[in-house]
């Protein structure tokens, strides 16, 4: 028997409704779930509501509710989104529950017993008039570098620099307006640098003794994080606070953040408890007994890599074998946007699209790495209508329907031609247990279209609908083959489209579910099918533009509207990249060692330096550059500096700028440039 899975997705806010960018980290998650299910491993998939914090306590407040009755309204809610979309946790379950608490208080115990928790008073911006402490985000102001106003308290959404609330022009509270003052409270602090061992330990590898599966470019950002130090963590906040009081801590609240995970623990407890299993063998085990794996999106990476298990580690508890973080989703290639409309709920989605669609583009475009994925909707309509559409539905409506309609509804044996078509099926077939695993799904579904290409090429040029009447029985082992492939194709996309699956397991009339280990041999000769069912049809652009309109219509209603989140912390953030690009994409630049022959200011620019530059064999240049506040011209003479060498010259105000100049560094100023050593490099030699 294969060892014991347990499975997460991060826990949604319970006071929003869920939109696309959440469903793609669901849709990931229900699919390696059930795919794991399907491989035979004992995975189960625990999941809840989160529900404590500032946000939720004054949307309530706003709603005139208790805070009880927004988080059950958006529970509701949630579920009946994920009901739809097939997300199949085997618990959805919430951190306000007696479990969470329960747990919530034994992790605190276990840690204030090792001398994790230490206390010290702080000085925080505090609203007379709401009588509470303000989160960074509830306080607004002026930005301290760019002087823009309206600014959240931890960063400028217009100069993107980081600060105190504390730092504000005219700070106020957002929530009434009111000026804040500050005020000293005793916090709960965990140390988290008394767990770096232990932490270097967990983030190791498993090839060097470590046990624990993550991107590598996610293990290297949260080492680098162990490496610059680790601070401590504010786990408690002041009352009124909607969350857990601290056991022995009057007034004191659990953070939302310190619960939240845990809820993780109390949805395990519960669904134990409510179906006969063995709670100690999930979260009391040893982790080469039971993997814990939690697939999260990258603004989240800090609290699952950092605190989440030293906590673990520190109470005893089952610490992760993985942890899967997944890039970030944009919408027509932007950040979602209310005013473009494709800032789409699920709810809104389902008003006008099967889940399926949007199930299978997830999948489609989803691989092991985590940089951001796209939804562009003309890409989507392709894809659903090239794939789904016209390969893999039409492979089983054509076979499925002439046998039924013309040939009596059995199947035969294959014709000795299909037999190397077959051997390939089989082949993707064994691999894609492994693709679902790594969290693969493009390749898995790319394999699944690759057979269903090859079977509709020989169906297409074995043509048996000529044949009716002159060879029947030819025909009918031709379209064997495309129904063989048909399961094949339902078996591999089982995780993605369950609902596809089971349509086809009824029409071929299948004694048993598919599976990826029965799937990969064709019916016995004679056995009887039942009527072929609808699997895809075609979706239109239009139905996708219907689907933004209506997201611009809900951008007054409180449902859409954005809550500020908990702020993220601007200590721990993920390095973007931009899109990847292919290797031949990266070839055509040219980068050249120039010496700087010139350099002065431009007159009548701030930020433009006059570079000439000599490219030995192929001559001098004059270049452009807005890095004047990082450098002192002088100082560049003479230097060996990398250009973009055949960058199309560009007209600038001041003249023709033949090439770039490779700097480092977000602003100017605070820029660096790479230089080369005069003695080792000539000028005009490529850089590759
Ligand atoms: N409540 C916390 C998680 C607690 S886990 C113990 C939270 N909730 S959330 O509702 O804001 O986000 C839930 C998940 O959705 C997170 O993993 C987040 O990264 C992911 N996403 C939210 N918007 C997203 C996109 N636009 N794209 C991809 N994932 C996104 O964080
Ligand atoms: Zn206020």
């Amino acid at each position: 028997m294969s060892k014991r899975v347990l499975v997460t997705a991060a826990l949604p806010y319970a006071n929003g409704a869920i939109h696309l960018g959440h469903l793609l980290e669901f849709i990931q998650t229900d699919v390696y779930v059930r795919a794991r299910k399907l491989a035979g491993d004992d995975c189960v998939f625990m999941w809840a509501d989160d529900t404590h914090g500032t946000p939720i306590q004054t949307r309530a407040r706003r709603e005139g509710i208790e805070p009880e009755a927004l988080i059950a309204r958006a529970y509701d809610e949630h579920r009946r989104d994920f009901d739809e979309f097939q997300i199949g946790y085997d618990i959805f379950y919430t951190t306000h529950s007696e479990e969470n608490r329960k747990h919530a208080g034994a992790i605190f115990a276990a840690m204030e017993a090792r001398g994790d928790i230490r206390t010290r008073s702080i000085a925080q911006l505090y609203c007379p008039h709401d009588q509470m402490f303000l989160p960074d985000r509830f306080v607004k102001g002026t930005c301290p570098k760019c002087k823009s106003p309206d600014q959240y308290g931890d960063n400028c959404e217009v100069c993107g620099s980081t600060y105190a609330p504390t730092d504000l022009g005219q700070p106020h509270c957002s929530i009434c307006g009111t000026e804040p003052v500050l005020r000293d409270s005793e916090h709960l602090f965990v140390p988290l640098s008394r767990h770096e061992e232990f932490l270097r330990q967990w983030l190791r590898s498993p090839a060097d003794g470590g046990t624990t599966i993550m991107q590598d470019s996610v293990r290297n950002y949260v080492m680098s994080w162990v490496d610059g130090g680790l601070r401590d963590w504010d786990i408690s906040r002041d009352a009124p606070y909607f969350g857990f009081p601290i056991p022995g801590h009057p007034g004191k609240y659990f953070y939302v953040w310190f619960d939240a995970p845990i809820g993780y623990i109390a949805a395990t407890d519960k669904w134990c408890a409510d179906n006969g299993h063995d709670f100690d063998a999930y979260w009391k085990a040893d982790p080469s007994d039971t993997e814990i794996v939690h697939v999260i999106g990258k603004d989240i990476v800090y609290f699952h890599c950092l605190f989440w298990p030293a906590m673990l580690h520190a109470a005893g508890y089952t610490t992760p074998s993985r942890v899967h973080v997944h890039g970030w989703l944009t919408v027509n290639g932007e950040k979602m946007s209310k005013s473009r409309g494709t800032f789409v709920l699920a709810r809104t989605y389902l008003d006008h699209l099967p889940a399926d669609y949007l199930r299978y583009y997830y999948a489609a475009k989803l691989g092991s790495h985590q940089e951001d994925i796209d939804l562009n909707f003309e890409d989507f309509v392709n894809r659903v209508n090239a794939d789904l559409v016209n390969k893999a539905a039409n492979l089983a409506s054509r076979s499925v329907k002439f046998v039924r309609g013309k040939l009596g509804g059995t199947v035969s044996d294959l014709l000795p031609d299909a037999a190397p078509l077959v051997e390939r099926a089989r082949a993707r077939l064994a691999e894609v247990e492994g693709h679902y695993r790594e969290f693969d799904t493009a390749r898995a579904m790319r394999s699944a279209m690759e057979v269903a290409e090859d079977f509709n090429l020989y169906l297409t040029e074995g043509a048996p609908w000529k044949l009716a009447k002159a060879d029947p029985e030819r025909a009918r082992a031709i379209c064997s083959a495309g129904i063989y492939a048909s399961q094949v194709v339902a078996a591999m996309i089982k995780p993605v489209l369950p609902h596809w699956a089971e349509r086809v397991e009824s029409f071929l009339r299948l004694s048993e579910p598919l599976t990826f280990a029965n799937a990969g041999d064709p019916l016995p000769a004679g056995h009887e099918l039942a009527d072929y069912e609808t699997l895809a049809e075609r979706i239109k652009l239009e139905t996708t533009e219907a689907i933004i309109e209506a997201s611009k219509e809900s951008l007054g209603g409180a449902q859409a509207e954005a809550e500020p989140g908990e702020a993220a912390d601007a200590d721990y953030e993920v390095p973007e990249l931009a899109g990847e690009i292919a290797f031949d994409q990266f070839e055509p630049i040219d980068l050249r060692v120039a010496k700087v022959l010139a350099c002065e200011g431009v007159e009548g620019s701030k930020k433009l330096l006059r570079f000439t530059v000599d490219l030995g064999p192929l001559g001098q240049r004059t270049i452009f550059s807005g890095i004047k506040r990082s450098f002192e011209p002088e100082s560049l003479l003479g230097k060996h500096v990398i250009v973009v060498a055949n960058l199309a010259p560009r007209t600038m105000k001041f003249g023709v700028s033949e090439g770039m100049i490779l700097v480092a560094g977000d602003d100017d100023p605070g820029l660096t440039m790479p230089l080369l050593d005069p003695k080792t490099s000539r000028p005009g030699e490529r850089i590759t």
